[in-house]
């Protein structure tokens, strides 16, 4: 009796994904999930053949470099390949404490807390702060990290239209007469957009509202700012937000994620967030190269006016085509086809003609948005940049 009931239950379970639309085509047209043999820089070898990426989020080209590479190398001898354990019980190490303070001084914040993933570090940086019968102000196209974190915290949630200030005007007047504490979440950069977040307009608002602000700046970090302070720096609007939050798996060429606040902030993140108290420690290598690329960034500008030549060398090649692109003002640079039935075809034609993007269709991302996701690097060459125009103009002719 107990073994028949048991069975039932976990067939019941098992029909969840043995009859998963989307699954099954994932499956059947193969998109997602394409595991290169081989890479070095920009250039990547699928099924034997050799291919641009042309969808990465390595924006100033830092993956490959000899000094991130030296240091992740040096940090493996020195350290080991994991502290295995969690920062508040034995995974705590000098060079946490090392990369939190660089990049905290960088963010002109007083601390920073790193995590070994930029999804544990944004989800817990909503996650952490707001809490049942909060109200949560949030841009409609934000990270689903940050949506885990708001669910998370239990706290009432009001969209607003995606980067406007006028919608978010009027849902916080609505919200107004409540003494609920509220917080805006909002993105620097939109990753599949490339839009820059209105800032000032944005921060005004949160502020006539007194929000307390949480900026995902996982696409802006390394790209906007002086030296690539990120989308705060870029509007000089340092002291408007109260947390920035991010990934150090794209300027920063490594894995891992941060969040930067006041000291009191990241000291109750540090007891209160489940992700961070348990969950494993950023391991040496990564935080050895998130470090050297830290350094690089202020050192060497040449990747910065290289990943900005390189965009806009793209986005007139894309323009010439008659190509639309949302308005991206930043490398993250989406084609927008509107349908699968389109983007499908335009991207296998790419990937035909040796360039490598991924597709993204609703409910990714808004119905008739459908689009394939491209990003520009630093380490794109001009004759790749030139492969690139030449396969843009083949899957164009294939719409
Ligand atoms: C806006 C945004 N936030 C957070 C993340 C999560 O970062 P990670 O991939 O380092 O976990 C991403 C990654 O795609 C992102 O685009």
């Amino acid at each position: 009796m107990a073994l028949s009931f048991f069975s039932k239950s976990k067939k019941a379970v098992q029909n969840r994904f043995r009859d998963d639309y989307a699954t099954k085509m994932r499956l059947k047209y193969d998109p997602y999930y394409h595991a290169m043999e081989s890479q070095q820089g920009t250039t990547v070898r699928l099924d034997g053949r050799e291919m641009i990426m042309l969808s990465s989020n390595d924006y100033l080209g830092l993956s490959f470099h000899p000094k991130v590479i030296e240091a992740g190398r040096a940090a493996l001898l020195k350290w080991g390949t994991s502290t295995t354990g969690a920062r508040i019980s034995n995974g705590s190490r000098a060079f946490h404490i090392e990369l939190e303070e660089k990049l905290a001084a960088f963010l002109g914040r007083e601390a920073c807390h790193v995590h070994a993933a930029g999804y544990l570090s944004c989800l817990s940086s909503v996650a952490a702060f707001a809490q049942k019968g909060d109200i949560i102000f949030a841009d409609k196209n934000i990270h689903s990290c940050l949506w885990e974190g708001i669910q998370l915290s239990r706290a009432t949630v009001e969209r607003f239209s995606h980067n406007s200030p006028d919608d978010f005007r009027e849902v916080a007047a609505a919200a107004a007469s409540s003494d609920a504490p509220k917080l805006l979440v909002i993105e620097g950069v939109y990753s599949m957009e490339g839009h820059i977040a209105r800032l000032p307009e944005l921060t005004e608002i949160a502020e006539e509202h007194g929000c307390f602000t949480v900026l995902d700046d996982a696409h802006g970090f390394g790209v906007l700012g002086r030296n690539g302070r990120g989308t705060v720096d870029h509007f000089g609007l340092n002291d408007k937000v109260d947390v920035i939050c991010g990934s150090l798996s794209k300027s920063l060429a490594s894995t891992g994620g941060f969040v930067a606040a006041s000291r009191e902030a990241i000291e109750y993140l540090r007891t209160s967030s489940k992700q961070t108290v348990f969950s494993a420690a950023l391991s040496p290598s990564q935080a050895a190269c998130a470090q050297a690329s830290l350094e690089l960034m202020q050192n060497e500008r040449e990747h910065h006016e290289r990943l900005w030549a390189n965009t806009k060398k793209y986005r007139a090649i894309l323009k010439n085509l008659g190509l639309d692109t949302w308005g991206s003002e930043t490398p993250a640079t989406p084609i927008v086809l509107g349908s699968k039935e389109r983007v499908y075809p335009f991207w296998k034609a790419l990937l035909e003609k040796g360039v490598f993007t991924v597709m993204s269709i609703a409910p990714a991302v808004p119905i008739g948005k459908d689009l394939i996701r491209t990003a520009i690097s630093a380490m794109h060459t001009d004759e790749q940049l030139d492969k690139i125009a030449d396969a843009m103009a083949y899957a164009v002719k294939k719409l």
